[in-house]
This record gives structure tokens, sequence and C-alpha cells, in this order.
């Protein structure tokens, strides 16, 4: 869209030591050629953020961010790269031409910078009723002040005043040659029939900047006791789409960043009692539900989540899917949960700045405690009610997307929750293959074969870290059933060491401990010796003894607590052998042939000679039917 004129005029403009100083104070140490800075990324008391000015560039030795200035600005402010063009065009009146644009495209670029223009204006006005009409002083400020926000805050998020008159800001506006249709548009004033007067009256403001800080709607509650809504808030535009937008996030950023955690609450007020209470990293989707599209945004700035809960149960029920999203989304969420009929405002103020503080860090809990200890109280009494909220977490365990992450919190709630790992495998494979095929099926819904294959080739670059591990972990467990159950039966005379040898005899073992493992169990059977975890704990290497000691000592029996209790028969892992084995050897199969589709991607991607790459492309189709049966397989056994 912007031409690659306007990119070449903007980097031959910038200059590192400008743009960085907009942000920290560089010194310079020495007669050195850096200068130097405490590190805007991360938090620091002594400087190792350097810039070197005649290379243009950045480096911090402390936290390791590097690169140029527009770099510098695209992760400062968490701008994508046409935002941070566009951002540093007007920083340096730099002008900006775009590419094949549409006369369309032109008034619509237009009708947004006029929106930015007359929101701005408006903001401007509310601001100064606030502070220099009667009105505004004795209402307004005096109701800010009774909420305990000081002069600095109600500055920090520009808070404002419109009088409660019918056209104060359309009059003032149209006097100032601003056009009509354009305040309705950024949805400042209101027409109906033949009247026009102003949308927000006698109502204190709080203007909705996006994430680089221009404001782009206003959030306005009223003063008066039965006024209906209580938070009147602009309509969409063409410069706010609700969805997109996270109250306060503007304010809150660097904090995010240098806290590397994300409070989320309800409302307006929320995050400004908290900022006047010392914590920045706090936005809110304003009362309605979390989207996708917000958890992107907090996501340039960090990984971590952290969701206020206010103290009533509805509420939190009403939640638990913007929890989900966030897992979804591969990020970390905890949780914290305030007493009965409590806000973060209102108990913010009630515990003052460092209890409140210590109460976030003491309370402060994941996801499982949290979904468990809502069912707590029913499960306690009702059986049925536990294993309904086993499901409920594991069902959020399995949006996540990282494999090795699953893993770690199936742990976890097995300890938690005092039921064996195996159990919650199990169900967790039930859903994560429920939630495979409709990816599958979405997947192939919107795609056509060329755009399949890019993706694909995208997704499993991304995944190729990871399959290694999966990889590796499916190995160990093919190994701690061998060397646990070798010579239990899974069906009437066939045993599980037989099972596995002939189904795993054309899969190579990449993880070397294995390998030797598995190797000396053939040599050993060949010779007529069927060994186990105590023949290697005996014989084996200091290696393959510790490993089998592990692998033999892991705890997976049932929690006789859990039948006792619950009258509850919980089949234990040696019952389940069969489901158990088969699993495992569909999913290495599984994982094995992702890693091949992943390598014979990469070639594809190498090889230069046509006919070679059609060789390759059959056997990438031949790899993926096998994928595909085998996700069906996993489907048949682990639902059954
Ligand atoms: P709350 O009713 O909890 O408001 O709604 P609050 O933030 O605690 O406000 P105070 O303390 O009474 O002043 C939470 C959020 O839901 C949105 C607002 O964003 C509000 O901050 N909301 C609420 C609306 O948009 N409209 C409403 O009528 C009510
Ligand atoms: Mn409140």
């Amino acid at each position: 869209m912007i031409a690659k004129q306007t990119i070449q005029d903007v980097q031959d403009r910038v200059d590192i030591e400008d743009i960085v100083s907009d942000y920290v104070t560089l010194k310079r140490k020495g007669s050195g050629k850096y200068l130097w800075a405490c590190c805007p990324f991360h938090d620091e008391k002594t400087p190792s953020f350097s810039i070197t000015p005649d290379r243009g560039i950045y480096k911090c030795f402390g936290c390791g961010r590097s690169g140029d200035s527009i770099n510098f600005v695209m992760e400062h402010d968490g701008l994508n790269y046409v935002e941070t063009i566009r951002h540093l065009a007007k920083k340096y009146g730099i002008e900006i031409i775009e590419d094949e644009q549409t006369d369309e495209q032109l008034a619509e670029q237009n009708e947004k910078d006029s929106l930015y223009i007359i929101l701005n204006y408006a903001n401007e006005f509310f601001k100064k009723q606030l502070k220099e009409s009667e009105e505004g002083k004795s209402i307004g400020l005096s109701y800010f002040k009774e909420r305990g926000f000081d002069t600095q805050i109600i500055e920090k998020f520009e808070l404002g005043y419109s009088l409660d008159t019918w056209d104060g800001l359309l009059q003032e506006a149209l006097k100032n040659a601003y056009n009509e249709d354009l305040l309705e548009k950024a949805g400042l004033i209101v027409k109906k029939e033949d009247k026009k007067y102003d949308r927000f009256r006698g109502r204190v403001i709080f203007p909705i900047h996006n994430v680089t800080g221009k404001v782009v709607a206003f959030g306005a509650r009223t003063l008066k006791k039965d006024d209906k809504p209580k938070y009147l808030n602009s309509p969409e535009s063409e410069v706010y789409h609700k969805s997109k937008v996270l109250y306060g996030l503007f304010q809150a950023k660097n904090s995010i960043r240098q806290q590397d955690n994300c409070y989320l609450v309800e409302g307006y007020t929320d995050v400004i009692s908290l900022h006047q209470s010392d914590i920045e990293n706090v936005v809110s989707s304003s009362g309605t539900s979390l989207t996708d599209e917000q958890i992107k945004l907090i996501s340039r700035f960090s990984q971590n989540i952290t969701v206020l809960f206010d103290g009533d149960a509805a509420g939190i029920k009403a939640s638990l899917r913007g929890i989900d999203m966030i897992l979804e989304a591969g990020m970390n969420v905890r949780v914290v949960v305030f007493p009965e009929g409590e806000d973060p405002d209102s108990y913010s103020k009630q515990l003052g700045t460092s209890a409140f503080k210590s109460y976030l860090e003491e309370n402060i809990i994941d996801f499982i405690s949290f979904k468990a200890s809502l069912y707590a109280e029913e499960s306690a009494k009702d059986p049925l009610k536990k294993a309904q909220s086993i499901k409920e977490i594991i069902s959020s365990i399995a949006k996540i997307p990282d494999g090795i992450k699953r893993a770690v919190y199936v742990k976890e709630s097995s300890k938690m929750l005092d039921i064996d790992e195996g159990v919650l495998v199990a169900e967790l494979n039930k859903n994560l293959i429920k939630e495979r095929r409709k990816d599958d099926k979405k997947r192939i819904e919107e795609s056509t074969g060329d755009r399949l294959l890019e993706e694909l080739i995208v997704e499993t670059e991304i995944q190729t870290i990871d399959q290694a591990a999966q990889i590796r972990v499916q190995e160990r467990e093919s190994i701690r059933l061998l060397i646990n159950y070798g010579l239990n039966d899974i069906e009437d005379e066939y045993k599980l060491y037989n099972y596995l040898l002939t189904e795993l005899e054309d899969v190579e073992f990449v993880t070397p401990v294995y390998k030797e493992i598995f190797d000396l169990f053939k040599a050993k059977l060949a010779e007529g010796e069927i060994i186990d975890g105590n023949y290697l704990v005996a014989n084996g290497s200091e290696k393959i003894k510790h490993e089998a000691i592990n692998l033999l000592t892991e705890r997976r029996e049932i929690s006789p607590n859990w039948q006792d209790k619950y009258q509850i028969f919980i089949p234990s892992e040696k019952d389940l052998l069969d489901t158990v084995v088969y699993t495992n050897v569909a999913r290495l199969k599984f994982r094995v042939i992702q890693k091949l589709i992943s390598e014979n991607l990469a070639k594809m991607r190498e090889e230069k000679d046509t006919e070679e790459q059609d060789k390759l492309f059959i056997i990438h189709d031949r790899l993926k039917k096998s994928e595909v049966e085998l996700a069906k397989v996993l489907g048949i056994v682990v639902s059954k």
C-alpha cells in the first residue's frame, strides 16, 4: 500500500539517536562511539542498552534485543511494519505516497484522518470543560476526586466532562468549521428526525485510545442515580472497532512489556484505580467479552495475561470462554479472584497500594487451580460433578497449541486433582482429536491446493522444533510400556512386547538412550531372553540404569483415595494397557510421519528441478495420506 519511495524516504531520514531519545535518556560513556541508556524493553537499574549512531542500530546487552530504528519503533510501540512507516513518516513530515490506491481507498484514508482530527478536537473540548467550566469543576472534577483519582491520573487518562446541555459540543465545533456529517460519523452527535444534539451530555468522559495513542472513541459515565445506561459508549466507526481496542493499552504497553504480564480487568475505573495504585500493566475490554483481536494486541507486548475477576460467581462462569481463548492463542493465563462484592477498583482502594500489590502476588493462581476451585464446592458432595470439573479442565488444556506445555499442565492437574495421569491423557487425546478434526475441516474448506501447500510449509516449519520433543515423549512412552508391561497380555495370548516390536519394526528411534534400550531388548529376544526394567537396572550402563529407574518408578497408579471416597471405579493403567499401547504406537508413528513431512517440505523448497519437485510432491502426498490415516486410527483408539 505504501509506495517504496516513501519507505525509502523514511529509511533515509530516520536517526537512531533521535528516535531512541524520544523514549529514554541516552548518555555517552567516555569518548566511545556508543550511547547508553537503561533498556526500555526490560527492567534494569544500570544501563546495558546501547546505540551506535554511525551504524543506526541499537543493542541491549542485558536482554539481547537489537535492530535498527524501524525495528525499535515496531518493538517499542507494538506496531507492525506499515504502521511504523506511517508513524515515522508523520514524525519527520515525509509525505506518504500510497501505491495503487483506488479513489475509494483514498477517500477512506481521508475520512479516517478527519475522524482522528475531530475526535481529538472533542477530547480537548471535554478536557477543557472538566478543568475550566464551573459545572465541570463542581460536578465532574469533584466526582473524580471522590473516586480517588488525582490530577496526574486525570491528565494521564485525559479524563473530561460534557456539560449538561443539548448541543454544547455541536455548536462549538460548527463555530470552528468542523462539519456536521463528520461529527455524526465520529459518534459525537446524534441526529433524529429534524433534531440533532450531543451524544454525551452531563457525563464524565473517558477517552479510549488506540495503541498509538490516538483517541478513537469515548466512554461516558452518568453521575445521576437512575440514568441509563450507566456508561454510554461511542458507536463503532471507521476508526473504532470495539473488538480491536483495549481500554488502557496505550498507557499500559511499556509496563506490560517490562513486567512481562498484563492484568485484564472489566472496567474503565478498574484500569485507572490500578494505575493510581502504581500498577500500570493493566487493560480492560470495557464490559464486552474478550475477543481474539484483543488477545493478539496484548501478545505484542507479553505472552502472559492475568485475569482479575470480581468476586461474583455469575461473572466468573461467563468469563471462562475468555480463558480458553487466551490458551488457544498460545499464551499463558493466570487468575486472581477478589472477595465477594469487590472489584479491582474497590478493593485496591480498600487495601491501599502495598497491601493490594501483595494481595495480587499472594492470590495469583493458574487456570487449573482456578477451574478446580470453581467446582470444588459442588464436587465435594457429588462425584459426578468432580468428573465434570476434570473434563472442563482437560478441555481447556486441549486448547493449548504447544504439546510440551500441555504435557506439563496434565502432570500438574494429575497431582492437583489426585487423578492418574494416564486417565487424563486419554481424555486429553479425545479432545485433541476433536479439535484437530475441526481444524482440518476448516482448513480444507478454506484452502485451495496451492495455498494449502504454502500454509503447510509455514505450519510445519513452526512445528519442527516441537516435533523432536514430541517424538522423544512418545519414544519414552514406548520404552516405559515395554519394560514395565512387556509380558502382559494386551489381547488373548498376545503380549505387549510382541505388539510393540511388530508395530515399531520400521520406526527408527531417534533418542539415543531409548534406541539403545530398544535394540538391547531385540538383541536379547533373539537369544531367547525377555528383559524388563529390573534387568536394565541390574545390568545396564549408568545412563540406561538411570533411565530405567525413572521409567519404573513413575507414579501412574490411581489414588486409592479417589476410589474409596467416591466409589467410582477408574480402571488402572494395567487394565487399560491395550488402549494405552495402541495410542502410544499410533502417536509415535504420527509424530514420525509429521517429521518426515517437514523434512520433505524443506527439500521441496530447496529443489529447483521441476521433475525432482514432482517426485517430492508424490512423497508428500503419500505421507499426508498416512498422516490422515493415523489421525483416524488415533480417533478410534482413544474413543474406544
Ligand atoms: P461496571 O458496571 O462494573 O462499571 O461495568 P465500573 O467500571 O465498575 O464503573 P463504576 O465503578 O460503577 O463507575 C464494567 C464496564 O462495563 C462497561 C464499562 O466499560 C464499564 O467500565 N459498561 C458498563 C458499559 O459499557 N455500559 C454500561 O452501561 C455499564
Ligand atoms: Mn466499579
